[in-house]
């Protein structure tokens, strides 16, 4: 169950949180992966850590919101088995706190970073005809969520391309999903937190993590089990769908 041997696999973002717990998951499950990744310190030293494990892994100096260089990367890369659409960044503000640059910079790199992907991918899954989409979404993208304007922009956008690209390429045996994780514990978090509630960085903590009806954030291991599965074969009748993971947060907040 949820072998990915003889697969290859690209992840965004693949350096930190998430992406990374994903990286390491699929390559354990024996995935060739490869991260494109801005940080390159960050994707070598995953890199490291997975070829520990005697699996193989690759990462590439990409940033995902240049469409040349990720075009360039994937197109060597040359067969994608599986693409996890993770790169992404935080704002935090409400729409008189976003100013246009703030609103161009999450929209570089949340949306269209994920549409570069998809650009350079869908052709060679087509020929391939086979292939996984994942995307990563986000509980932003589904409810309001105070002071997030731009960043729930940019996560409705990733819902909607979800189902685009699930509905076109459903006849070339390409599946495309998404995730939508409510608060993971991830430099992601910590990152914004600093940045926005200085001095004040532990009530904010707690009280992101008391959000969670469930009573504390998701690790990013919980979340690249979720990723692994939908990401097999054994998730090969699920298309079109987003997978909430979110410690009771869409529903049982009330
Ligand atoms: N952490 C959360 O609470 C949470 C919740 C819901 C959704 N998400 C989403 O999950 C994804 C991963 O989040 P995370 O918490 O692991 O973040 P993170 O900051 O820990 O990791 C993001 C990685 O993306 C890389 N990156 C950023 N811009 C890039 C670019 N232009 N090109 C290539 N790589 C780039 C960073 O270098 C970093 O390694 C994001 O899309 C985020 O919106 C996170």
């Amino acid at each position: 169950m949820f072998d990915l041997s003889g697969k290859k696999a690209i992840i965004t973002g693949g350096g930190s949180g998430i992406g990374k717990a994903i990286s390491l998951l699929f390559g354990q499950q024996g995935a060739e992966v490869h991260l494109l990744e801005l940080n390159e310190a960050a994707a070598s030293s995953v890199v490291n850590e997975i070829q520990a494990t005697g699996a193989t892994a690759f990462s590439h100096a990409v940033d995902v919101s240049n469409q040349k260089e990720v075009l360039a990367v994937i197109r060597a890369i040359g067969r994608v088995d599986i693409l996890v659409n993770n790169a992404g960044i935080a704002h935090v503000g409400n729409l008189e706190n976003c100013l246009e640059e703030d609103f161009e910079r999450v929209y570089r790199i949340n949306v269209k970073g994920a549409y570069n992907a998809l650009f350079s991918v869908i052709p060679l899954m087509k020929k391939q005809q086979r292939g996984v989409i994942l995307n990563l979404a986000s509980i932003a993208a589904q409810v309001g969520i105070t002071d997030r304007f731009a960043y729930s922009m940019s996560k409705g956008a990733i819902a909607a391309m979800t189902l685009s690209v699930a509905r076109d390429y459903i006849s070339d045996g390409i599946r495309c999903n998404s995730i939508s994780p409510a608060r993971v514990h991830t430099p992601f978090v910590d990152g914004f937190i600093a940045k926005n509630y200085p001095g004040k960085e532990e009530e904010m903590f707690a009280k992101l993590a008391a959000s969670q009806p469930i009573g504390r954030m998701a690790k990013p291991e919980e979340i690249a089990k979720l990723a692994l599965y939908l990401c097999s074969d054994e998730a090969n009748f699920i298309t079109g769908n987003d997978y909430p993971i979110d410690g009771g947060f869409i529903k049982l907040n009330n």
